[in-house]
């Protein structure tokens, strides 16, 4: 039987995040951001003192910690040895260091693992950048949701989502991300075989999720 899973890649600021939402929300379905578990995790391993390019020191860091989900109003929260990093997951230093967190092949096998065990707290909507092809190849639905870089970085800067600074900037950051979650050699950000995509340029985020909600009653 294929995994109940709803599942949304794409780069960052394509819209995944509030485009799950929103199909969680109206399907019933538990809401599951993938990328912030690798951004709770760099944040931990930072707040333990590793140093950027330690990855030994990262790997050995995760090894120890106790990583713990539960749902909360209908998404998946995860805790890093007890702690909830809330907010500190989105500004600078975490968003500079994940990329060189998920790249690692250990963690990724580690999430990979806390990402599949999700599916026991009922159907859910995943997204992120490898659940159609890597952590529910059998997901039951899969989309990609792409948008021009332009376009994403107008769009995070409007959002202040703590890459701050103008839309020449975002775009430096947004391209450089995009370059290494696309060019790593472990689980590099791809359209998953049997994925719907989906290009949000110059859609409204009301169009997108319309789309996405046609394709699941459709199938
Ligand atoms: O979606 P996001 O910007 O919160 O993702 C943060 C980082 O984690 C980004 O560098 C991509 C990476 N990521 C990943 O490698 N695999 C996922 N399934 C989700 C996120």
């Amino acid at each position: 039987m294929p995994a109940d899973v709803i599942a949304i890649d794409g780069p960052s600021a394509s819209g995944k995040s509030t485009v799950a939402r929103r199909v969680a929300e109206a399907l019933g379905r538990v809401y599951v951001d993938s990328g912030a578990v690798y951004r709770g995790i760099t944040w931990r391993v930072m707040e333990l003192g590793v140093a950027a390019g330690d990855v030994a020191g990262a790997v050995a860091a995760l090894g120890r910690m106790k990583v713990a989900g539960s749902v909360v109003e209908r998404a998946v929260k995860f805790t890093y040895d007890g702690f909830d990093p809330g907010g500190a997951i989105r500004a600078a230093p975490v968003a500079e260091r994940v990329s060189e967190i998920a790249a690692v092949p250990e963690i990724r096998a580690k999430v990979t693992g806390l990402l599949r065990e999700a599916a026991s707290f009922g159907p859910l909507v995943m997204e992120g950048r490898d659940i159609g092809s890597i952590v529910f190849p059998d997901a039951r639905h899969k989309f990609y949701l792409d948008a021009d870089p332009r376009e994403r970085a107008r769009r995070r800067a409007a959002e202040g989502q703590g890459e701050d600074g103008e839309v020449k900037r975002v775009l430096g950051a947004i391209s450089r991300r995009d370059a290494r979650d696309s060019g790593r050699a472990t689980a590099p950000l791809r359209v998953a075989p049997g994925a719907i995509v989906i290009d949000t340029t110059g859609l409204s985020l009301e169009q997108v999720v319309e789309r996405v909600m046609a394709a699941v009653r459709e199938a």
